[in-house]
């Protein structure tokens, strides 16, 4: 995102603010749509960025999506994205979420414990139906990278490990058609090798699970986890090598009969939205204690608690106020910032490190790779603070999508009735 769509939009709508770059998700939906190839199905994962610009502008390329909420699933009706291509997963889902999935007739409902399948069960034999059920499954394997999020071996709450898996699939369920399987191993993954090798091996345990127990294969589901870099210095996804073994196990599928007509889907959150991301604070002011330098920004961890949650500062942008001569080969040399919010805490850091030159009260500090799990992975309540507004930015025009609640609108959805 340019310096100067940021100042504008800073000038427009105020700050902090996040603002998301259409062309970026457009130019990563294209990317990924032809790095897997036309074999596989690309469902959006609604958590990365539920805005509903976003989802409004993914559904419009034909995605298919993920849901883990009745909330989301609202969202992603709403935004137009067909309930023939809605799938669910997620790890507790209530009752009313399940109740509201069924109802809403989305493709699939992933399980991922027993007292959901006997629930199913119960609606599926209200509404004399059969649902259609995938089981995600905790596989014994991880992916080898030190920079997954969730996933790898051992116990996890997420799905079912094996042998409950095999448990569930001696069990009859009347009302439910289990038709597939699900698994997603890991999050943030930047080698594309692992991900084709983890592809190969969630369809070959999907495979001899189908045999095993007469399963029916019309879905397998590979999650999410293509990655982008964070920190400097790391690479980004090498699409060509995921593209050609993606191919190989295309041409795979082809010969395998049990695998004709199913749907092979990936549910990318991170890749299609984190890169269009940019959390924009102003410098309120800066002071120097005990030999450190910290600059003191209207915005936080409240509003951006990735850094602090996941310890993965983003990469951070100074944007001066005014564009006169600060910057260029005369610009002030750069030191070691820690840049904070307005928080009473000290995990209060959007910053650790950042190497730049000492801001001027005004001028902009922008978090870049801010799409994905930043606005609403945060906390936005604590301290009462102002929201930052959502802003989008198309083919240089700017335009709100989501306007920041006033303090006055948070304090008139409370009552005091004791
Ligand atoms: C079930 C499920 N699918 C897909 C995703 C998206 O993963 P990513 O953003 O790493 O692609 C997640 C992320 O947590 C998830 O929980």
């Amino acid at each position: 995102m340019s310096d100067a769509d940021l100042r504008r939009a800073a000038a427009r709508f105020g700050t902090p603010l996040y603002q998301y770059d259409f062309d970026v998700i457009e130019r990563q939906v294209l990317l990924l749509r032809r790095a897997i190839g036309p074999r596989f199905e690309l469902a959006y994962a609604v958590k990365a960025n539920p805005s509903a610009g976003v989802l409004h502008f993914l559904s419009k390329f034909g995605l298919s999506s993920d849901v883990a909420s009745r909330g989301e699933l609202a969202a992603a009706l709403r935004a137009g994205f067909p309930r023939s291509k809605i799938l669910a997963t997620g790890p507790a889902k209530s009752d009313a979420d399940l109740e509201a999935l069924v109802r809403a007739r989305v493709s699939i409902i992933h399980a991922e414990g027993e007292w959901e399948l006997e629930q199913l069960e119960k609606i599926g034999a209200r509404i004399r139906g059969r649902i259609p059920v995938g089981l995600r499954l905790n596989p014994p394997w991880g992916i080898a990278e030190k920079r997954v999020i969730i996933g790898g071996p051992g116990a996890k709450k997420f799905g079912f490990d094996i042998r409950s898996a095999e448990r569930v699939l001696r069990t009859s369920f009347p009302h439910l058609d289990i038709c597939g399987f699900q698994v997603f191993n890991a999050s943030n993954v930047l080698d594309a090798r692992l991900l084709v090798e983890n592809t190969q091996n969630v369809l070959n345990l999907a495979l001899s699970l189908s045999k095993k127990y007469a399963v029916p294969l019309r879905s397998v589901d590979f999650g999410g986890g293509f990655g982008v870099p964070y920190a400097q210095g790391e690479m980004p996804l090498n699409l060509g090598v995921l593209r050609k073994g993606l191919q190989e196990i295309a041409a795979r599928v082809e010969r395998e009969l049990r695998l004709r007509g199913t749907r092979l889907v990936f549910e990318p959150g991170r890749f299609l939205v984190a890169e269009s991301g940019t959390y924009v604070t102003r410098v309120l002011g800066t002071k120097r204690s005990l030999g450190v330098d910290y600059v003191l920004v209207d915005g936080g961890v409240h509003h951006f608690l990735r850094p602090v949650l996941l310890g993965t500062p983003h990469r951070v942008r100074l944007i001066p106020e005014k564009t006169n001569g600060r910057s260029g080969p005369s610009s002030p040399s750069k030191k070691s910032l820690v840049i904070s919010g307005p928080l009473c805490t000290s995990l209060d850091i959007l910053h650790p490190a950042a190497r730049l030159p000492l801001p001027a009260r005004g001028d902009l500090l922008a978090f870049e790779n801010a799409g994905a799990y930043g606005y609403t992975e945060s906390m936005p309540l604590f301290l009462s603070h102002e929201w930052p507004a959502e802003i989008g930015v198309r083919k240089g025009r700017l335009a709100r999508l989501r306007k920041a609640p006033s303090a006055a609108s948070l304090l008139a959805a409370q009552e005091c009735p004791f």
